[in-house]
């Protein structure tokens, strides 16, 4: 429920390892008022990302490095309770960094309006019609480049993002295998998602399995992990693989570590990263294509909503040990009636 105060988490100290719940510290302070030109916003949900991990960092990145004792950078959904923007009125619906807190004022730079409330639930627009599906749209369909035939590897693949990837690998006819790190997502892989196969990394010889079910090399590696991992799979790339740089969640707990890039060159491969954000010019044209596919029953996708955001620095830890059961997200507030 809304408070009568802006509840936050700030940044307390940088990671050295995994992020822990003491690298946050919980703030309560007055509720901000929109000057001209600003909105004041609710947030309803929070995103969870795996990408947090860089933003606690000092680093020049993307994102604004934050100083000690700022609000934790975040990605949410909220709804407009103020405005002194000519473009936002109150009760519209939008999506942006606006942090872990229960309110923000904004200028409105970066911030998208959502459509008006359908039968689509708010939770998908922080999953699959957000930054997860732009991911795993744009990083498939612009770098990737699939085409009829090839062979599609995705790491995380029962994740957020991976499980997305390898769904559209299979819209456009690619022989799909994704890797995860339990038994029970590598059957709902295969058994529910269509992936032609799913390795275990946890418990399969990653080069013997990549090799079994990957017998025509690999085309296309969407990689989530990076580490051990991302070394076998360029062991196994054919000439002009392309490798989508998505994250490299094996290494948000350490610097430097890299795979050995010979094969790269040996093969004359791409290999590109990319930033979900420069695409959300483009949101439509992804959002029209999953919804389309979520209808045709081509998609499916989870959400793992964790209540209350006092949970928040606790919650994201479920990203590193591979409990989350889909995006994850936290609920803020309620959603409007
Ligand atoms: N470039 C961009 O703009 C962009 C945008 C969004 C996300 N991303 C990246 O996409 C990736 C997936 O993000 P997501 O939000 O969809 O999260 P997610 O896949 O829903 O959750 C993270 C999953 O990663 C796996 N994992 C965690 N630690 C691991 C390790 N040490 N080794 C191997 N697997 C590990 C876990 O699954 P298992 O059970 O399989 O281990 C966990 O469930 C991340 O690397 C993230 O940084 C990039």
């Amino acid at each position: 429920m809304p408070t009568k105060v802006n509840r936050q988490w700030c940044l307390a100290s940088r990671p050295v390892g995994l992020i822990e719940p003491s690298n946050f510290t919980w703030n309560e302070v007055p509720i901000p008022t929109p000057g001209d030109g600003e909105l004041l916003i609710r947030n309803i949900y929070l995103s969870l990302d795996p990408a947090s991990w860089g933003w606690m960092q000092k680093w020049i990145s993307y994102v604004p490095a934050l100083a000690i004792g700022d609000v934790m950078h975040g990605i949410t959904l909220g709804v407009v309770e103020q405005s002194r923007h000519a473009k936002f009125h109150p009760g519209d619906l939008v999506y942006g960094m606006l942090g872990w807190q229960e309110f923000a004022v904004t200028n409105g730079k970066g911030l998208m309006k959502l459509p008006k409330r359908t039968s689509i639930p708010l939770p998908a627009y922080v999953s699959v019609f957000g930054l997860t599906g732009l991911t795993a749209y744009f990083g498939l369909l612009d770098i990737g480049k699939p085409k009829v035939g090839e062979t599609l590897v995705v790491s995380a693949a029962a994740g957020a993002v991976g499980s997305i990837v390898g769904q559209i690998g299979k819209v456009k006819g690619c022989h799909v295998v994704g890797t995860a790190g339990t038994d029970e997502k590598c059957q709902w892989l295969t058994e529910e998602l269509g992936f032609d196969a799913a390795i275990n990394y946890k418990t399969e010889s990653l080069h013997d399995s990549l090799s079994t079910h990957c017998p025509n090399g690999i085309d296309i590696y969407f990689e989530n992990v990076g580490g051990a991992l991302f070394e076998t799979v360029l062991t196994l790339i054919n000439l002009r693989a392309r490798i989508v740089l998505c994250g490299l969640i094996s290494q948000y707990k350490a610097n430097g570590l890299g795979p050995s890039l010979a094969s790269i060159i040996v093969n004359r491969a791409r290999i590109e990263g990319f930033i979900a954000s420069d695409y959300f010019h483009r949101a439509e044209e992804a959002i029209i294509d999953l919804q389309k596919w979520i209808t045709e029953g081509h998609i499916q996708y989870k959400v793992d909503i964790i209540e209350g955001l006092e949970n928040a620095h606790t919650a994201i830890g479920k990203l590193f040990d591979g409990s989350n059961k889909g995006k994850l997200m936290v609920k803020v507030s309620e959603e409007p009636l």
